[in-house]
């Protein structure tokens, strides 16, 4: 059974240096065995200046055998067995570097260190470890660029560099992991482009590479990921219209792309049935909001906050019954507020403020008892009067924004219901009446009225200060 197992063992080798380029692979062919892991590991604790949590205490310590280091997971079977095949060292507060040692654990199947303070590179021999699935150095403080020499791991599910300073481009060679499930590589300080090869990674189902500096087009070629469920690029500079392809990816459960200098219209997605997240606030997006939105119906935040959004708002957004977020501020759309928006009865946070919409709030919109922030400020033509009843309608209500309007009548006394009000924000109206004599005393969480430029009467006993 020894021969056996040793076979099998120099297989994976064998195989390894016939289909790599060994230039870059210095420990290859080379017969390694659990003393040269062994020698990895220590090699790995001597580059860490500081374990605060004493997490590699038991590393080096004679009486206890390798595979029971904390942190170090072996093979059980076949080639890797007694060989590390994980290492696991998540939010231990390690400083140091990474050793390049690393890459002599030739069975590693997943090296998972996020969550540590590690400084230096992202050591590009890591690109000989061949059986690695799972990559995390997240959450470090990793500088330099991304070694294109990844793109030799052929098995790779995952990789997670988010969280750190890496700089540089995303390499283009990253096209060749066709094993990619999950890229994550946001908050850190890449340039460049996305590559157009990232549409060969027909399993991908998380790309997520937020808040860098990348520039440049979201390439059509993305419409081929069928399997995409999370696509984040949000808070980059990227230009361009948004594919029209992303409609076709079913799998979608996030859309986010705020904060970048996109433009053109709105996709008018439609077979999206698992959408819950669509953010494309914060860019330069043009023409109406497509009625097809309308059949988003897992959505429960749709921000198109800051944009240049013209017409109307479609009445089909009242079939979005699982909104908890509606953010349309900050455009330029006209009309009536729909009376559809009664329907969505989980929103908790309606934002329709600077705009041009115009008429009496719908008597629906008094049914959304879960809303904590209605701001419908500075849109100028927005009238008609309030319901005497409003703050038993909005019970949760933390913020009343309705300044900069010609909303008329009395202000209403029922507000009082609303005990969890913290501002109200009514001035420019064109109210009347007495300021209601509980406010100061009933609502103790309010910390700012604002009522001036209407003709309301102060009372003697409310305190509150009126232009
Ligand atoms: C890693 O492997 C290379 C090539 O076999 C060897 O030169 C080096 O000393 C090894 N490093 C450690 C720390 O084992
Ligand atoms: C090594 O591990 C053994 C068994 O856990 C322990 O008793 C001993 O104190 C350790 N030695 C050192 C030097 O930490
Ligand atoms: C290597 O494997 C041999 C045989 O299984 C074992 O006796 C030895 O303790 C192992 N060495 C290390 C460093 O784990
Ligand atoms: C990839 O990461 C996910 C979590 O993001 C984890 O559940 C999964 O097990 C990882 N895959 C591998 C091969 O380790
Ligand atoms: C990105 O670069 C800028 C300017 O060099 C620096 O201020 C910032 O901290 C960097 N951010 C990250 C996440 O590395
Ligand atoms: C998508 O992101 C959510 C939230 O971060 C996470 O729970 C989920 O596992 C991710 N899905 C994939 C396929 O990565
Ligand atoms: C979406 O898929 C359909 C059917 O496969 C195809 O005809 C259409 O061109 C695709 N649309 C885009 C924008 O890729
Ligand atoms: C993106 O928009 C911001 C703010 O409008 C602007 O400062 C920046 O120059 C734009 N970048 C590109 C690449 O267009
Ligand atoms: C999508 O919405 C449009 C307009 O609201 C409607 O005519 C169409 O039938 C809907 N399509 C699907 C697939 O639900
Ligand atoms: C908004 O639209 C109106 C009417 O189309 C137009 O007059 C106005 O200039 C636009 N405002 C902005 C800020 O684009
Ligand atoms: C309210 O606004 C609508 C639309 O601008 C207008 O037609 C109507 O006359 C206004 N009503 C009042 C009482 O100002
Ligand atoms: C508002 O709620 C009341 C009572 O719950 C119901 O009778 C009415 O139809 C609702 N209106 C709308 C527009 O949803």
């Amino acid at each position: 059974m020894v021969g056996a197992e040793s076979f099998l063992f120099v297989v994976p080798l064998l195989s390894l240096v016939a289909t790599t380029d060994t230039a870059l692979i210095p420990g290859a062919g080379i017969a390694t065995n659990n003393a040269s892991d062994h020698l990895a590991l220590l090699s790995f604790k001597s580059l860490i200046r500081a374990d605060p949590l004493q997490a590699l205490e038991s590393w080096g310590n004679r009486s206890i055998p390798m595979c029971h280091w904390s942190g170090v997971t072996c093979g059980k079977r076949g080639h890797s067995r007694g060989r590390v095949a994980a290492l696991d060292l998540d939010s231990l507060n390690l400083l140091g570097v990474i050793s390049s040692s690393v890459a002599n654990l030739t069975f590693l199947r997943r090296l998972h260190l996020p969550g540590n303070d590690l400084h230096g590179a992202v050591p590009p021999v890591l690109g000989n470890l061949l059986y690695l699935k799972h990559l995390d150095l997240s959450k470090n403080s990793l500088v330099g660029s991304i070694p294109p020499s990844l793109s030799q791991i052929g098995h790779l599910k995952n990789i997670s560099l988010e969280f750190n300073s890496l700089q540089g481009h995303i390499p283009h060679e990253l096209g060749a992991l066709h094993n990619l499930k999950v890229l994550k590589l946001g908050y850190n300080n890449l340039t460049g482009t996305i590559p157009v090869e990232i549409s060969n990674l027909v399993n991908l189902e998380s790309l997520h590479i937020p808040y860098n500096v990348l520039t440049g087009e979201i390439p059509t070629g993305i419409g081929t990921l069928v399997k995409l469920s999370n696509f984040s690029l949000a808070s980059n500079q990227l230009t361009g219209s948004i594919p029209n392809a992303l409609g076709n990816l079913s799998s979608l459960t996030y859309i986010i792309l705020h904060t970048n200098n996109l433009t053109g219209n709105i996709p008018s997605f439609q077979s999206l049935p698992f959408l819950t997240v669509l953010e494309l606030g914060i860019n330069d997006l043009s023409g109406c909001i497509p009625s097809q939105l309308g059949n988003l119906t897992s959505l429960e935040f749709l921000d198109l906050q800051m944009n240049r959004l013209t017409g109307g708002i479609p009445e089909s957004l009242g079939n979005l019954n699982l909104l908890q977020l509606f953010d349309l501020s900050n455009n330029n759309l006209t009309g009536p507020i729909p009376n559809s928006i009664g329907n969505l009865h989980l929103l908790s946070e309606l934002d329709l403020d600077n705009n041009n919409l115009e008429g009496p709030l719908p008597s629906s919109m008094f049914n959304l008892s879960n809303l904590e922030i209605l701001d419908i400020q500075y849109n100028y033509y927005l009238n008609g009067s309030l319901p005497f009843d409003m703050g038993i309608s909005f019970p949760n209500l933390q913020f009343f924004l309705i300044d900069h309007n010609q909303f008329h009548g009395s202000i209403p006394p029922f507000l009082c219901n609303a005990s969890m009000l913290e501002m109200i924000q009514a001035a420019h109206n064109l109210l009347t009446g007495t300021i209601p004599n509980c406010l100061g005393i009933q609502l103790r969480s309010l910390t700012k009225l604002m009522l001036e430029y209407n003709h309301i009467q102060a009372t003697q006993n409310d305190g509150w200060w009126l232009a």
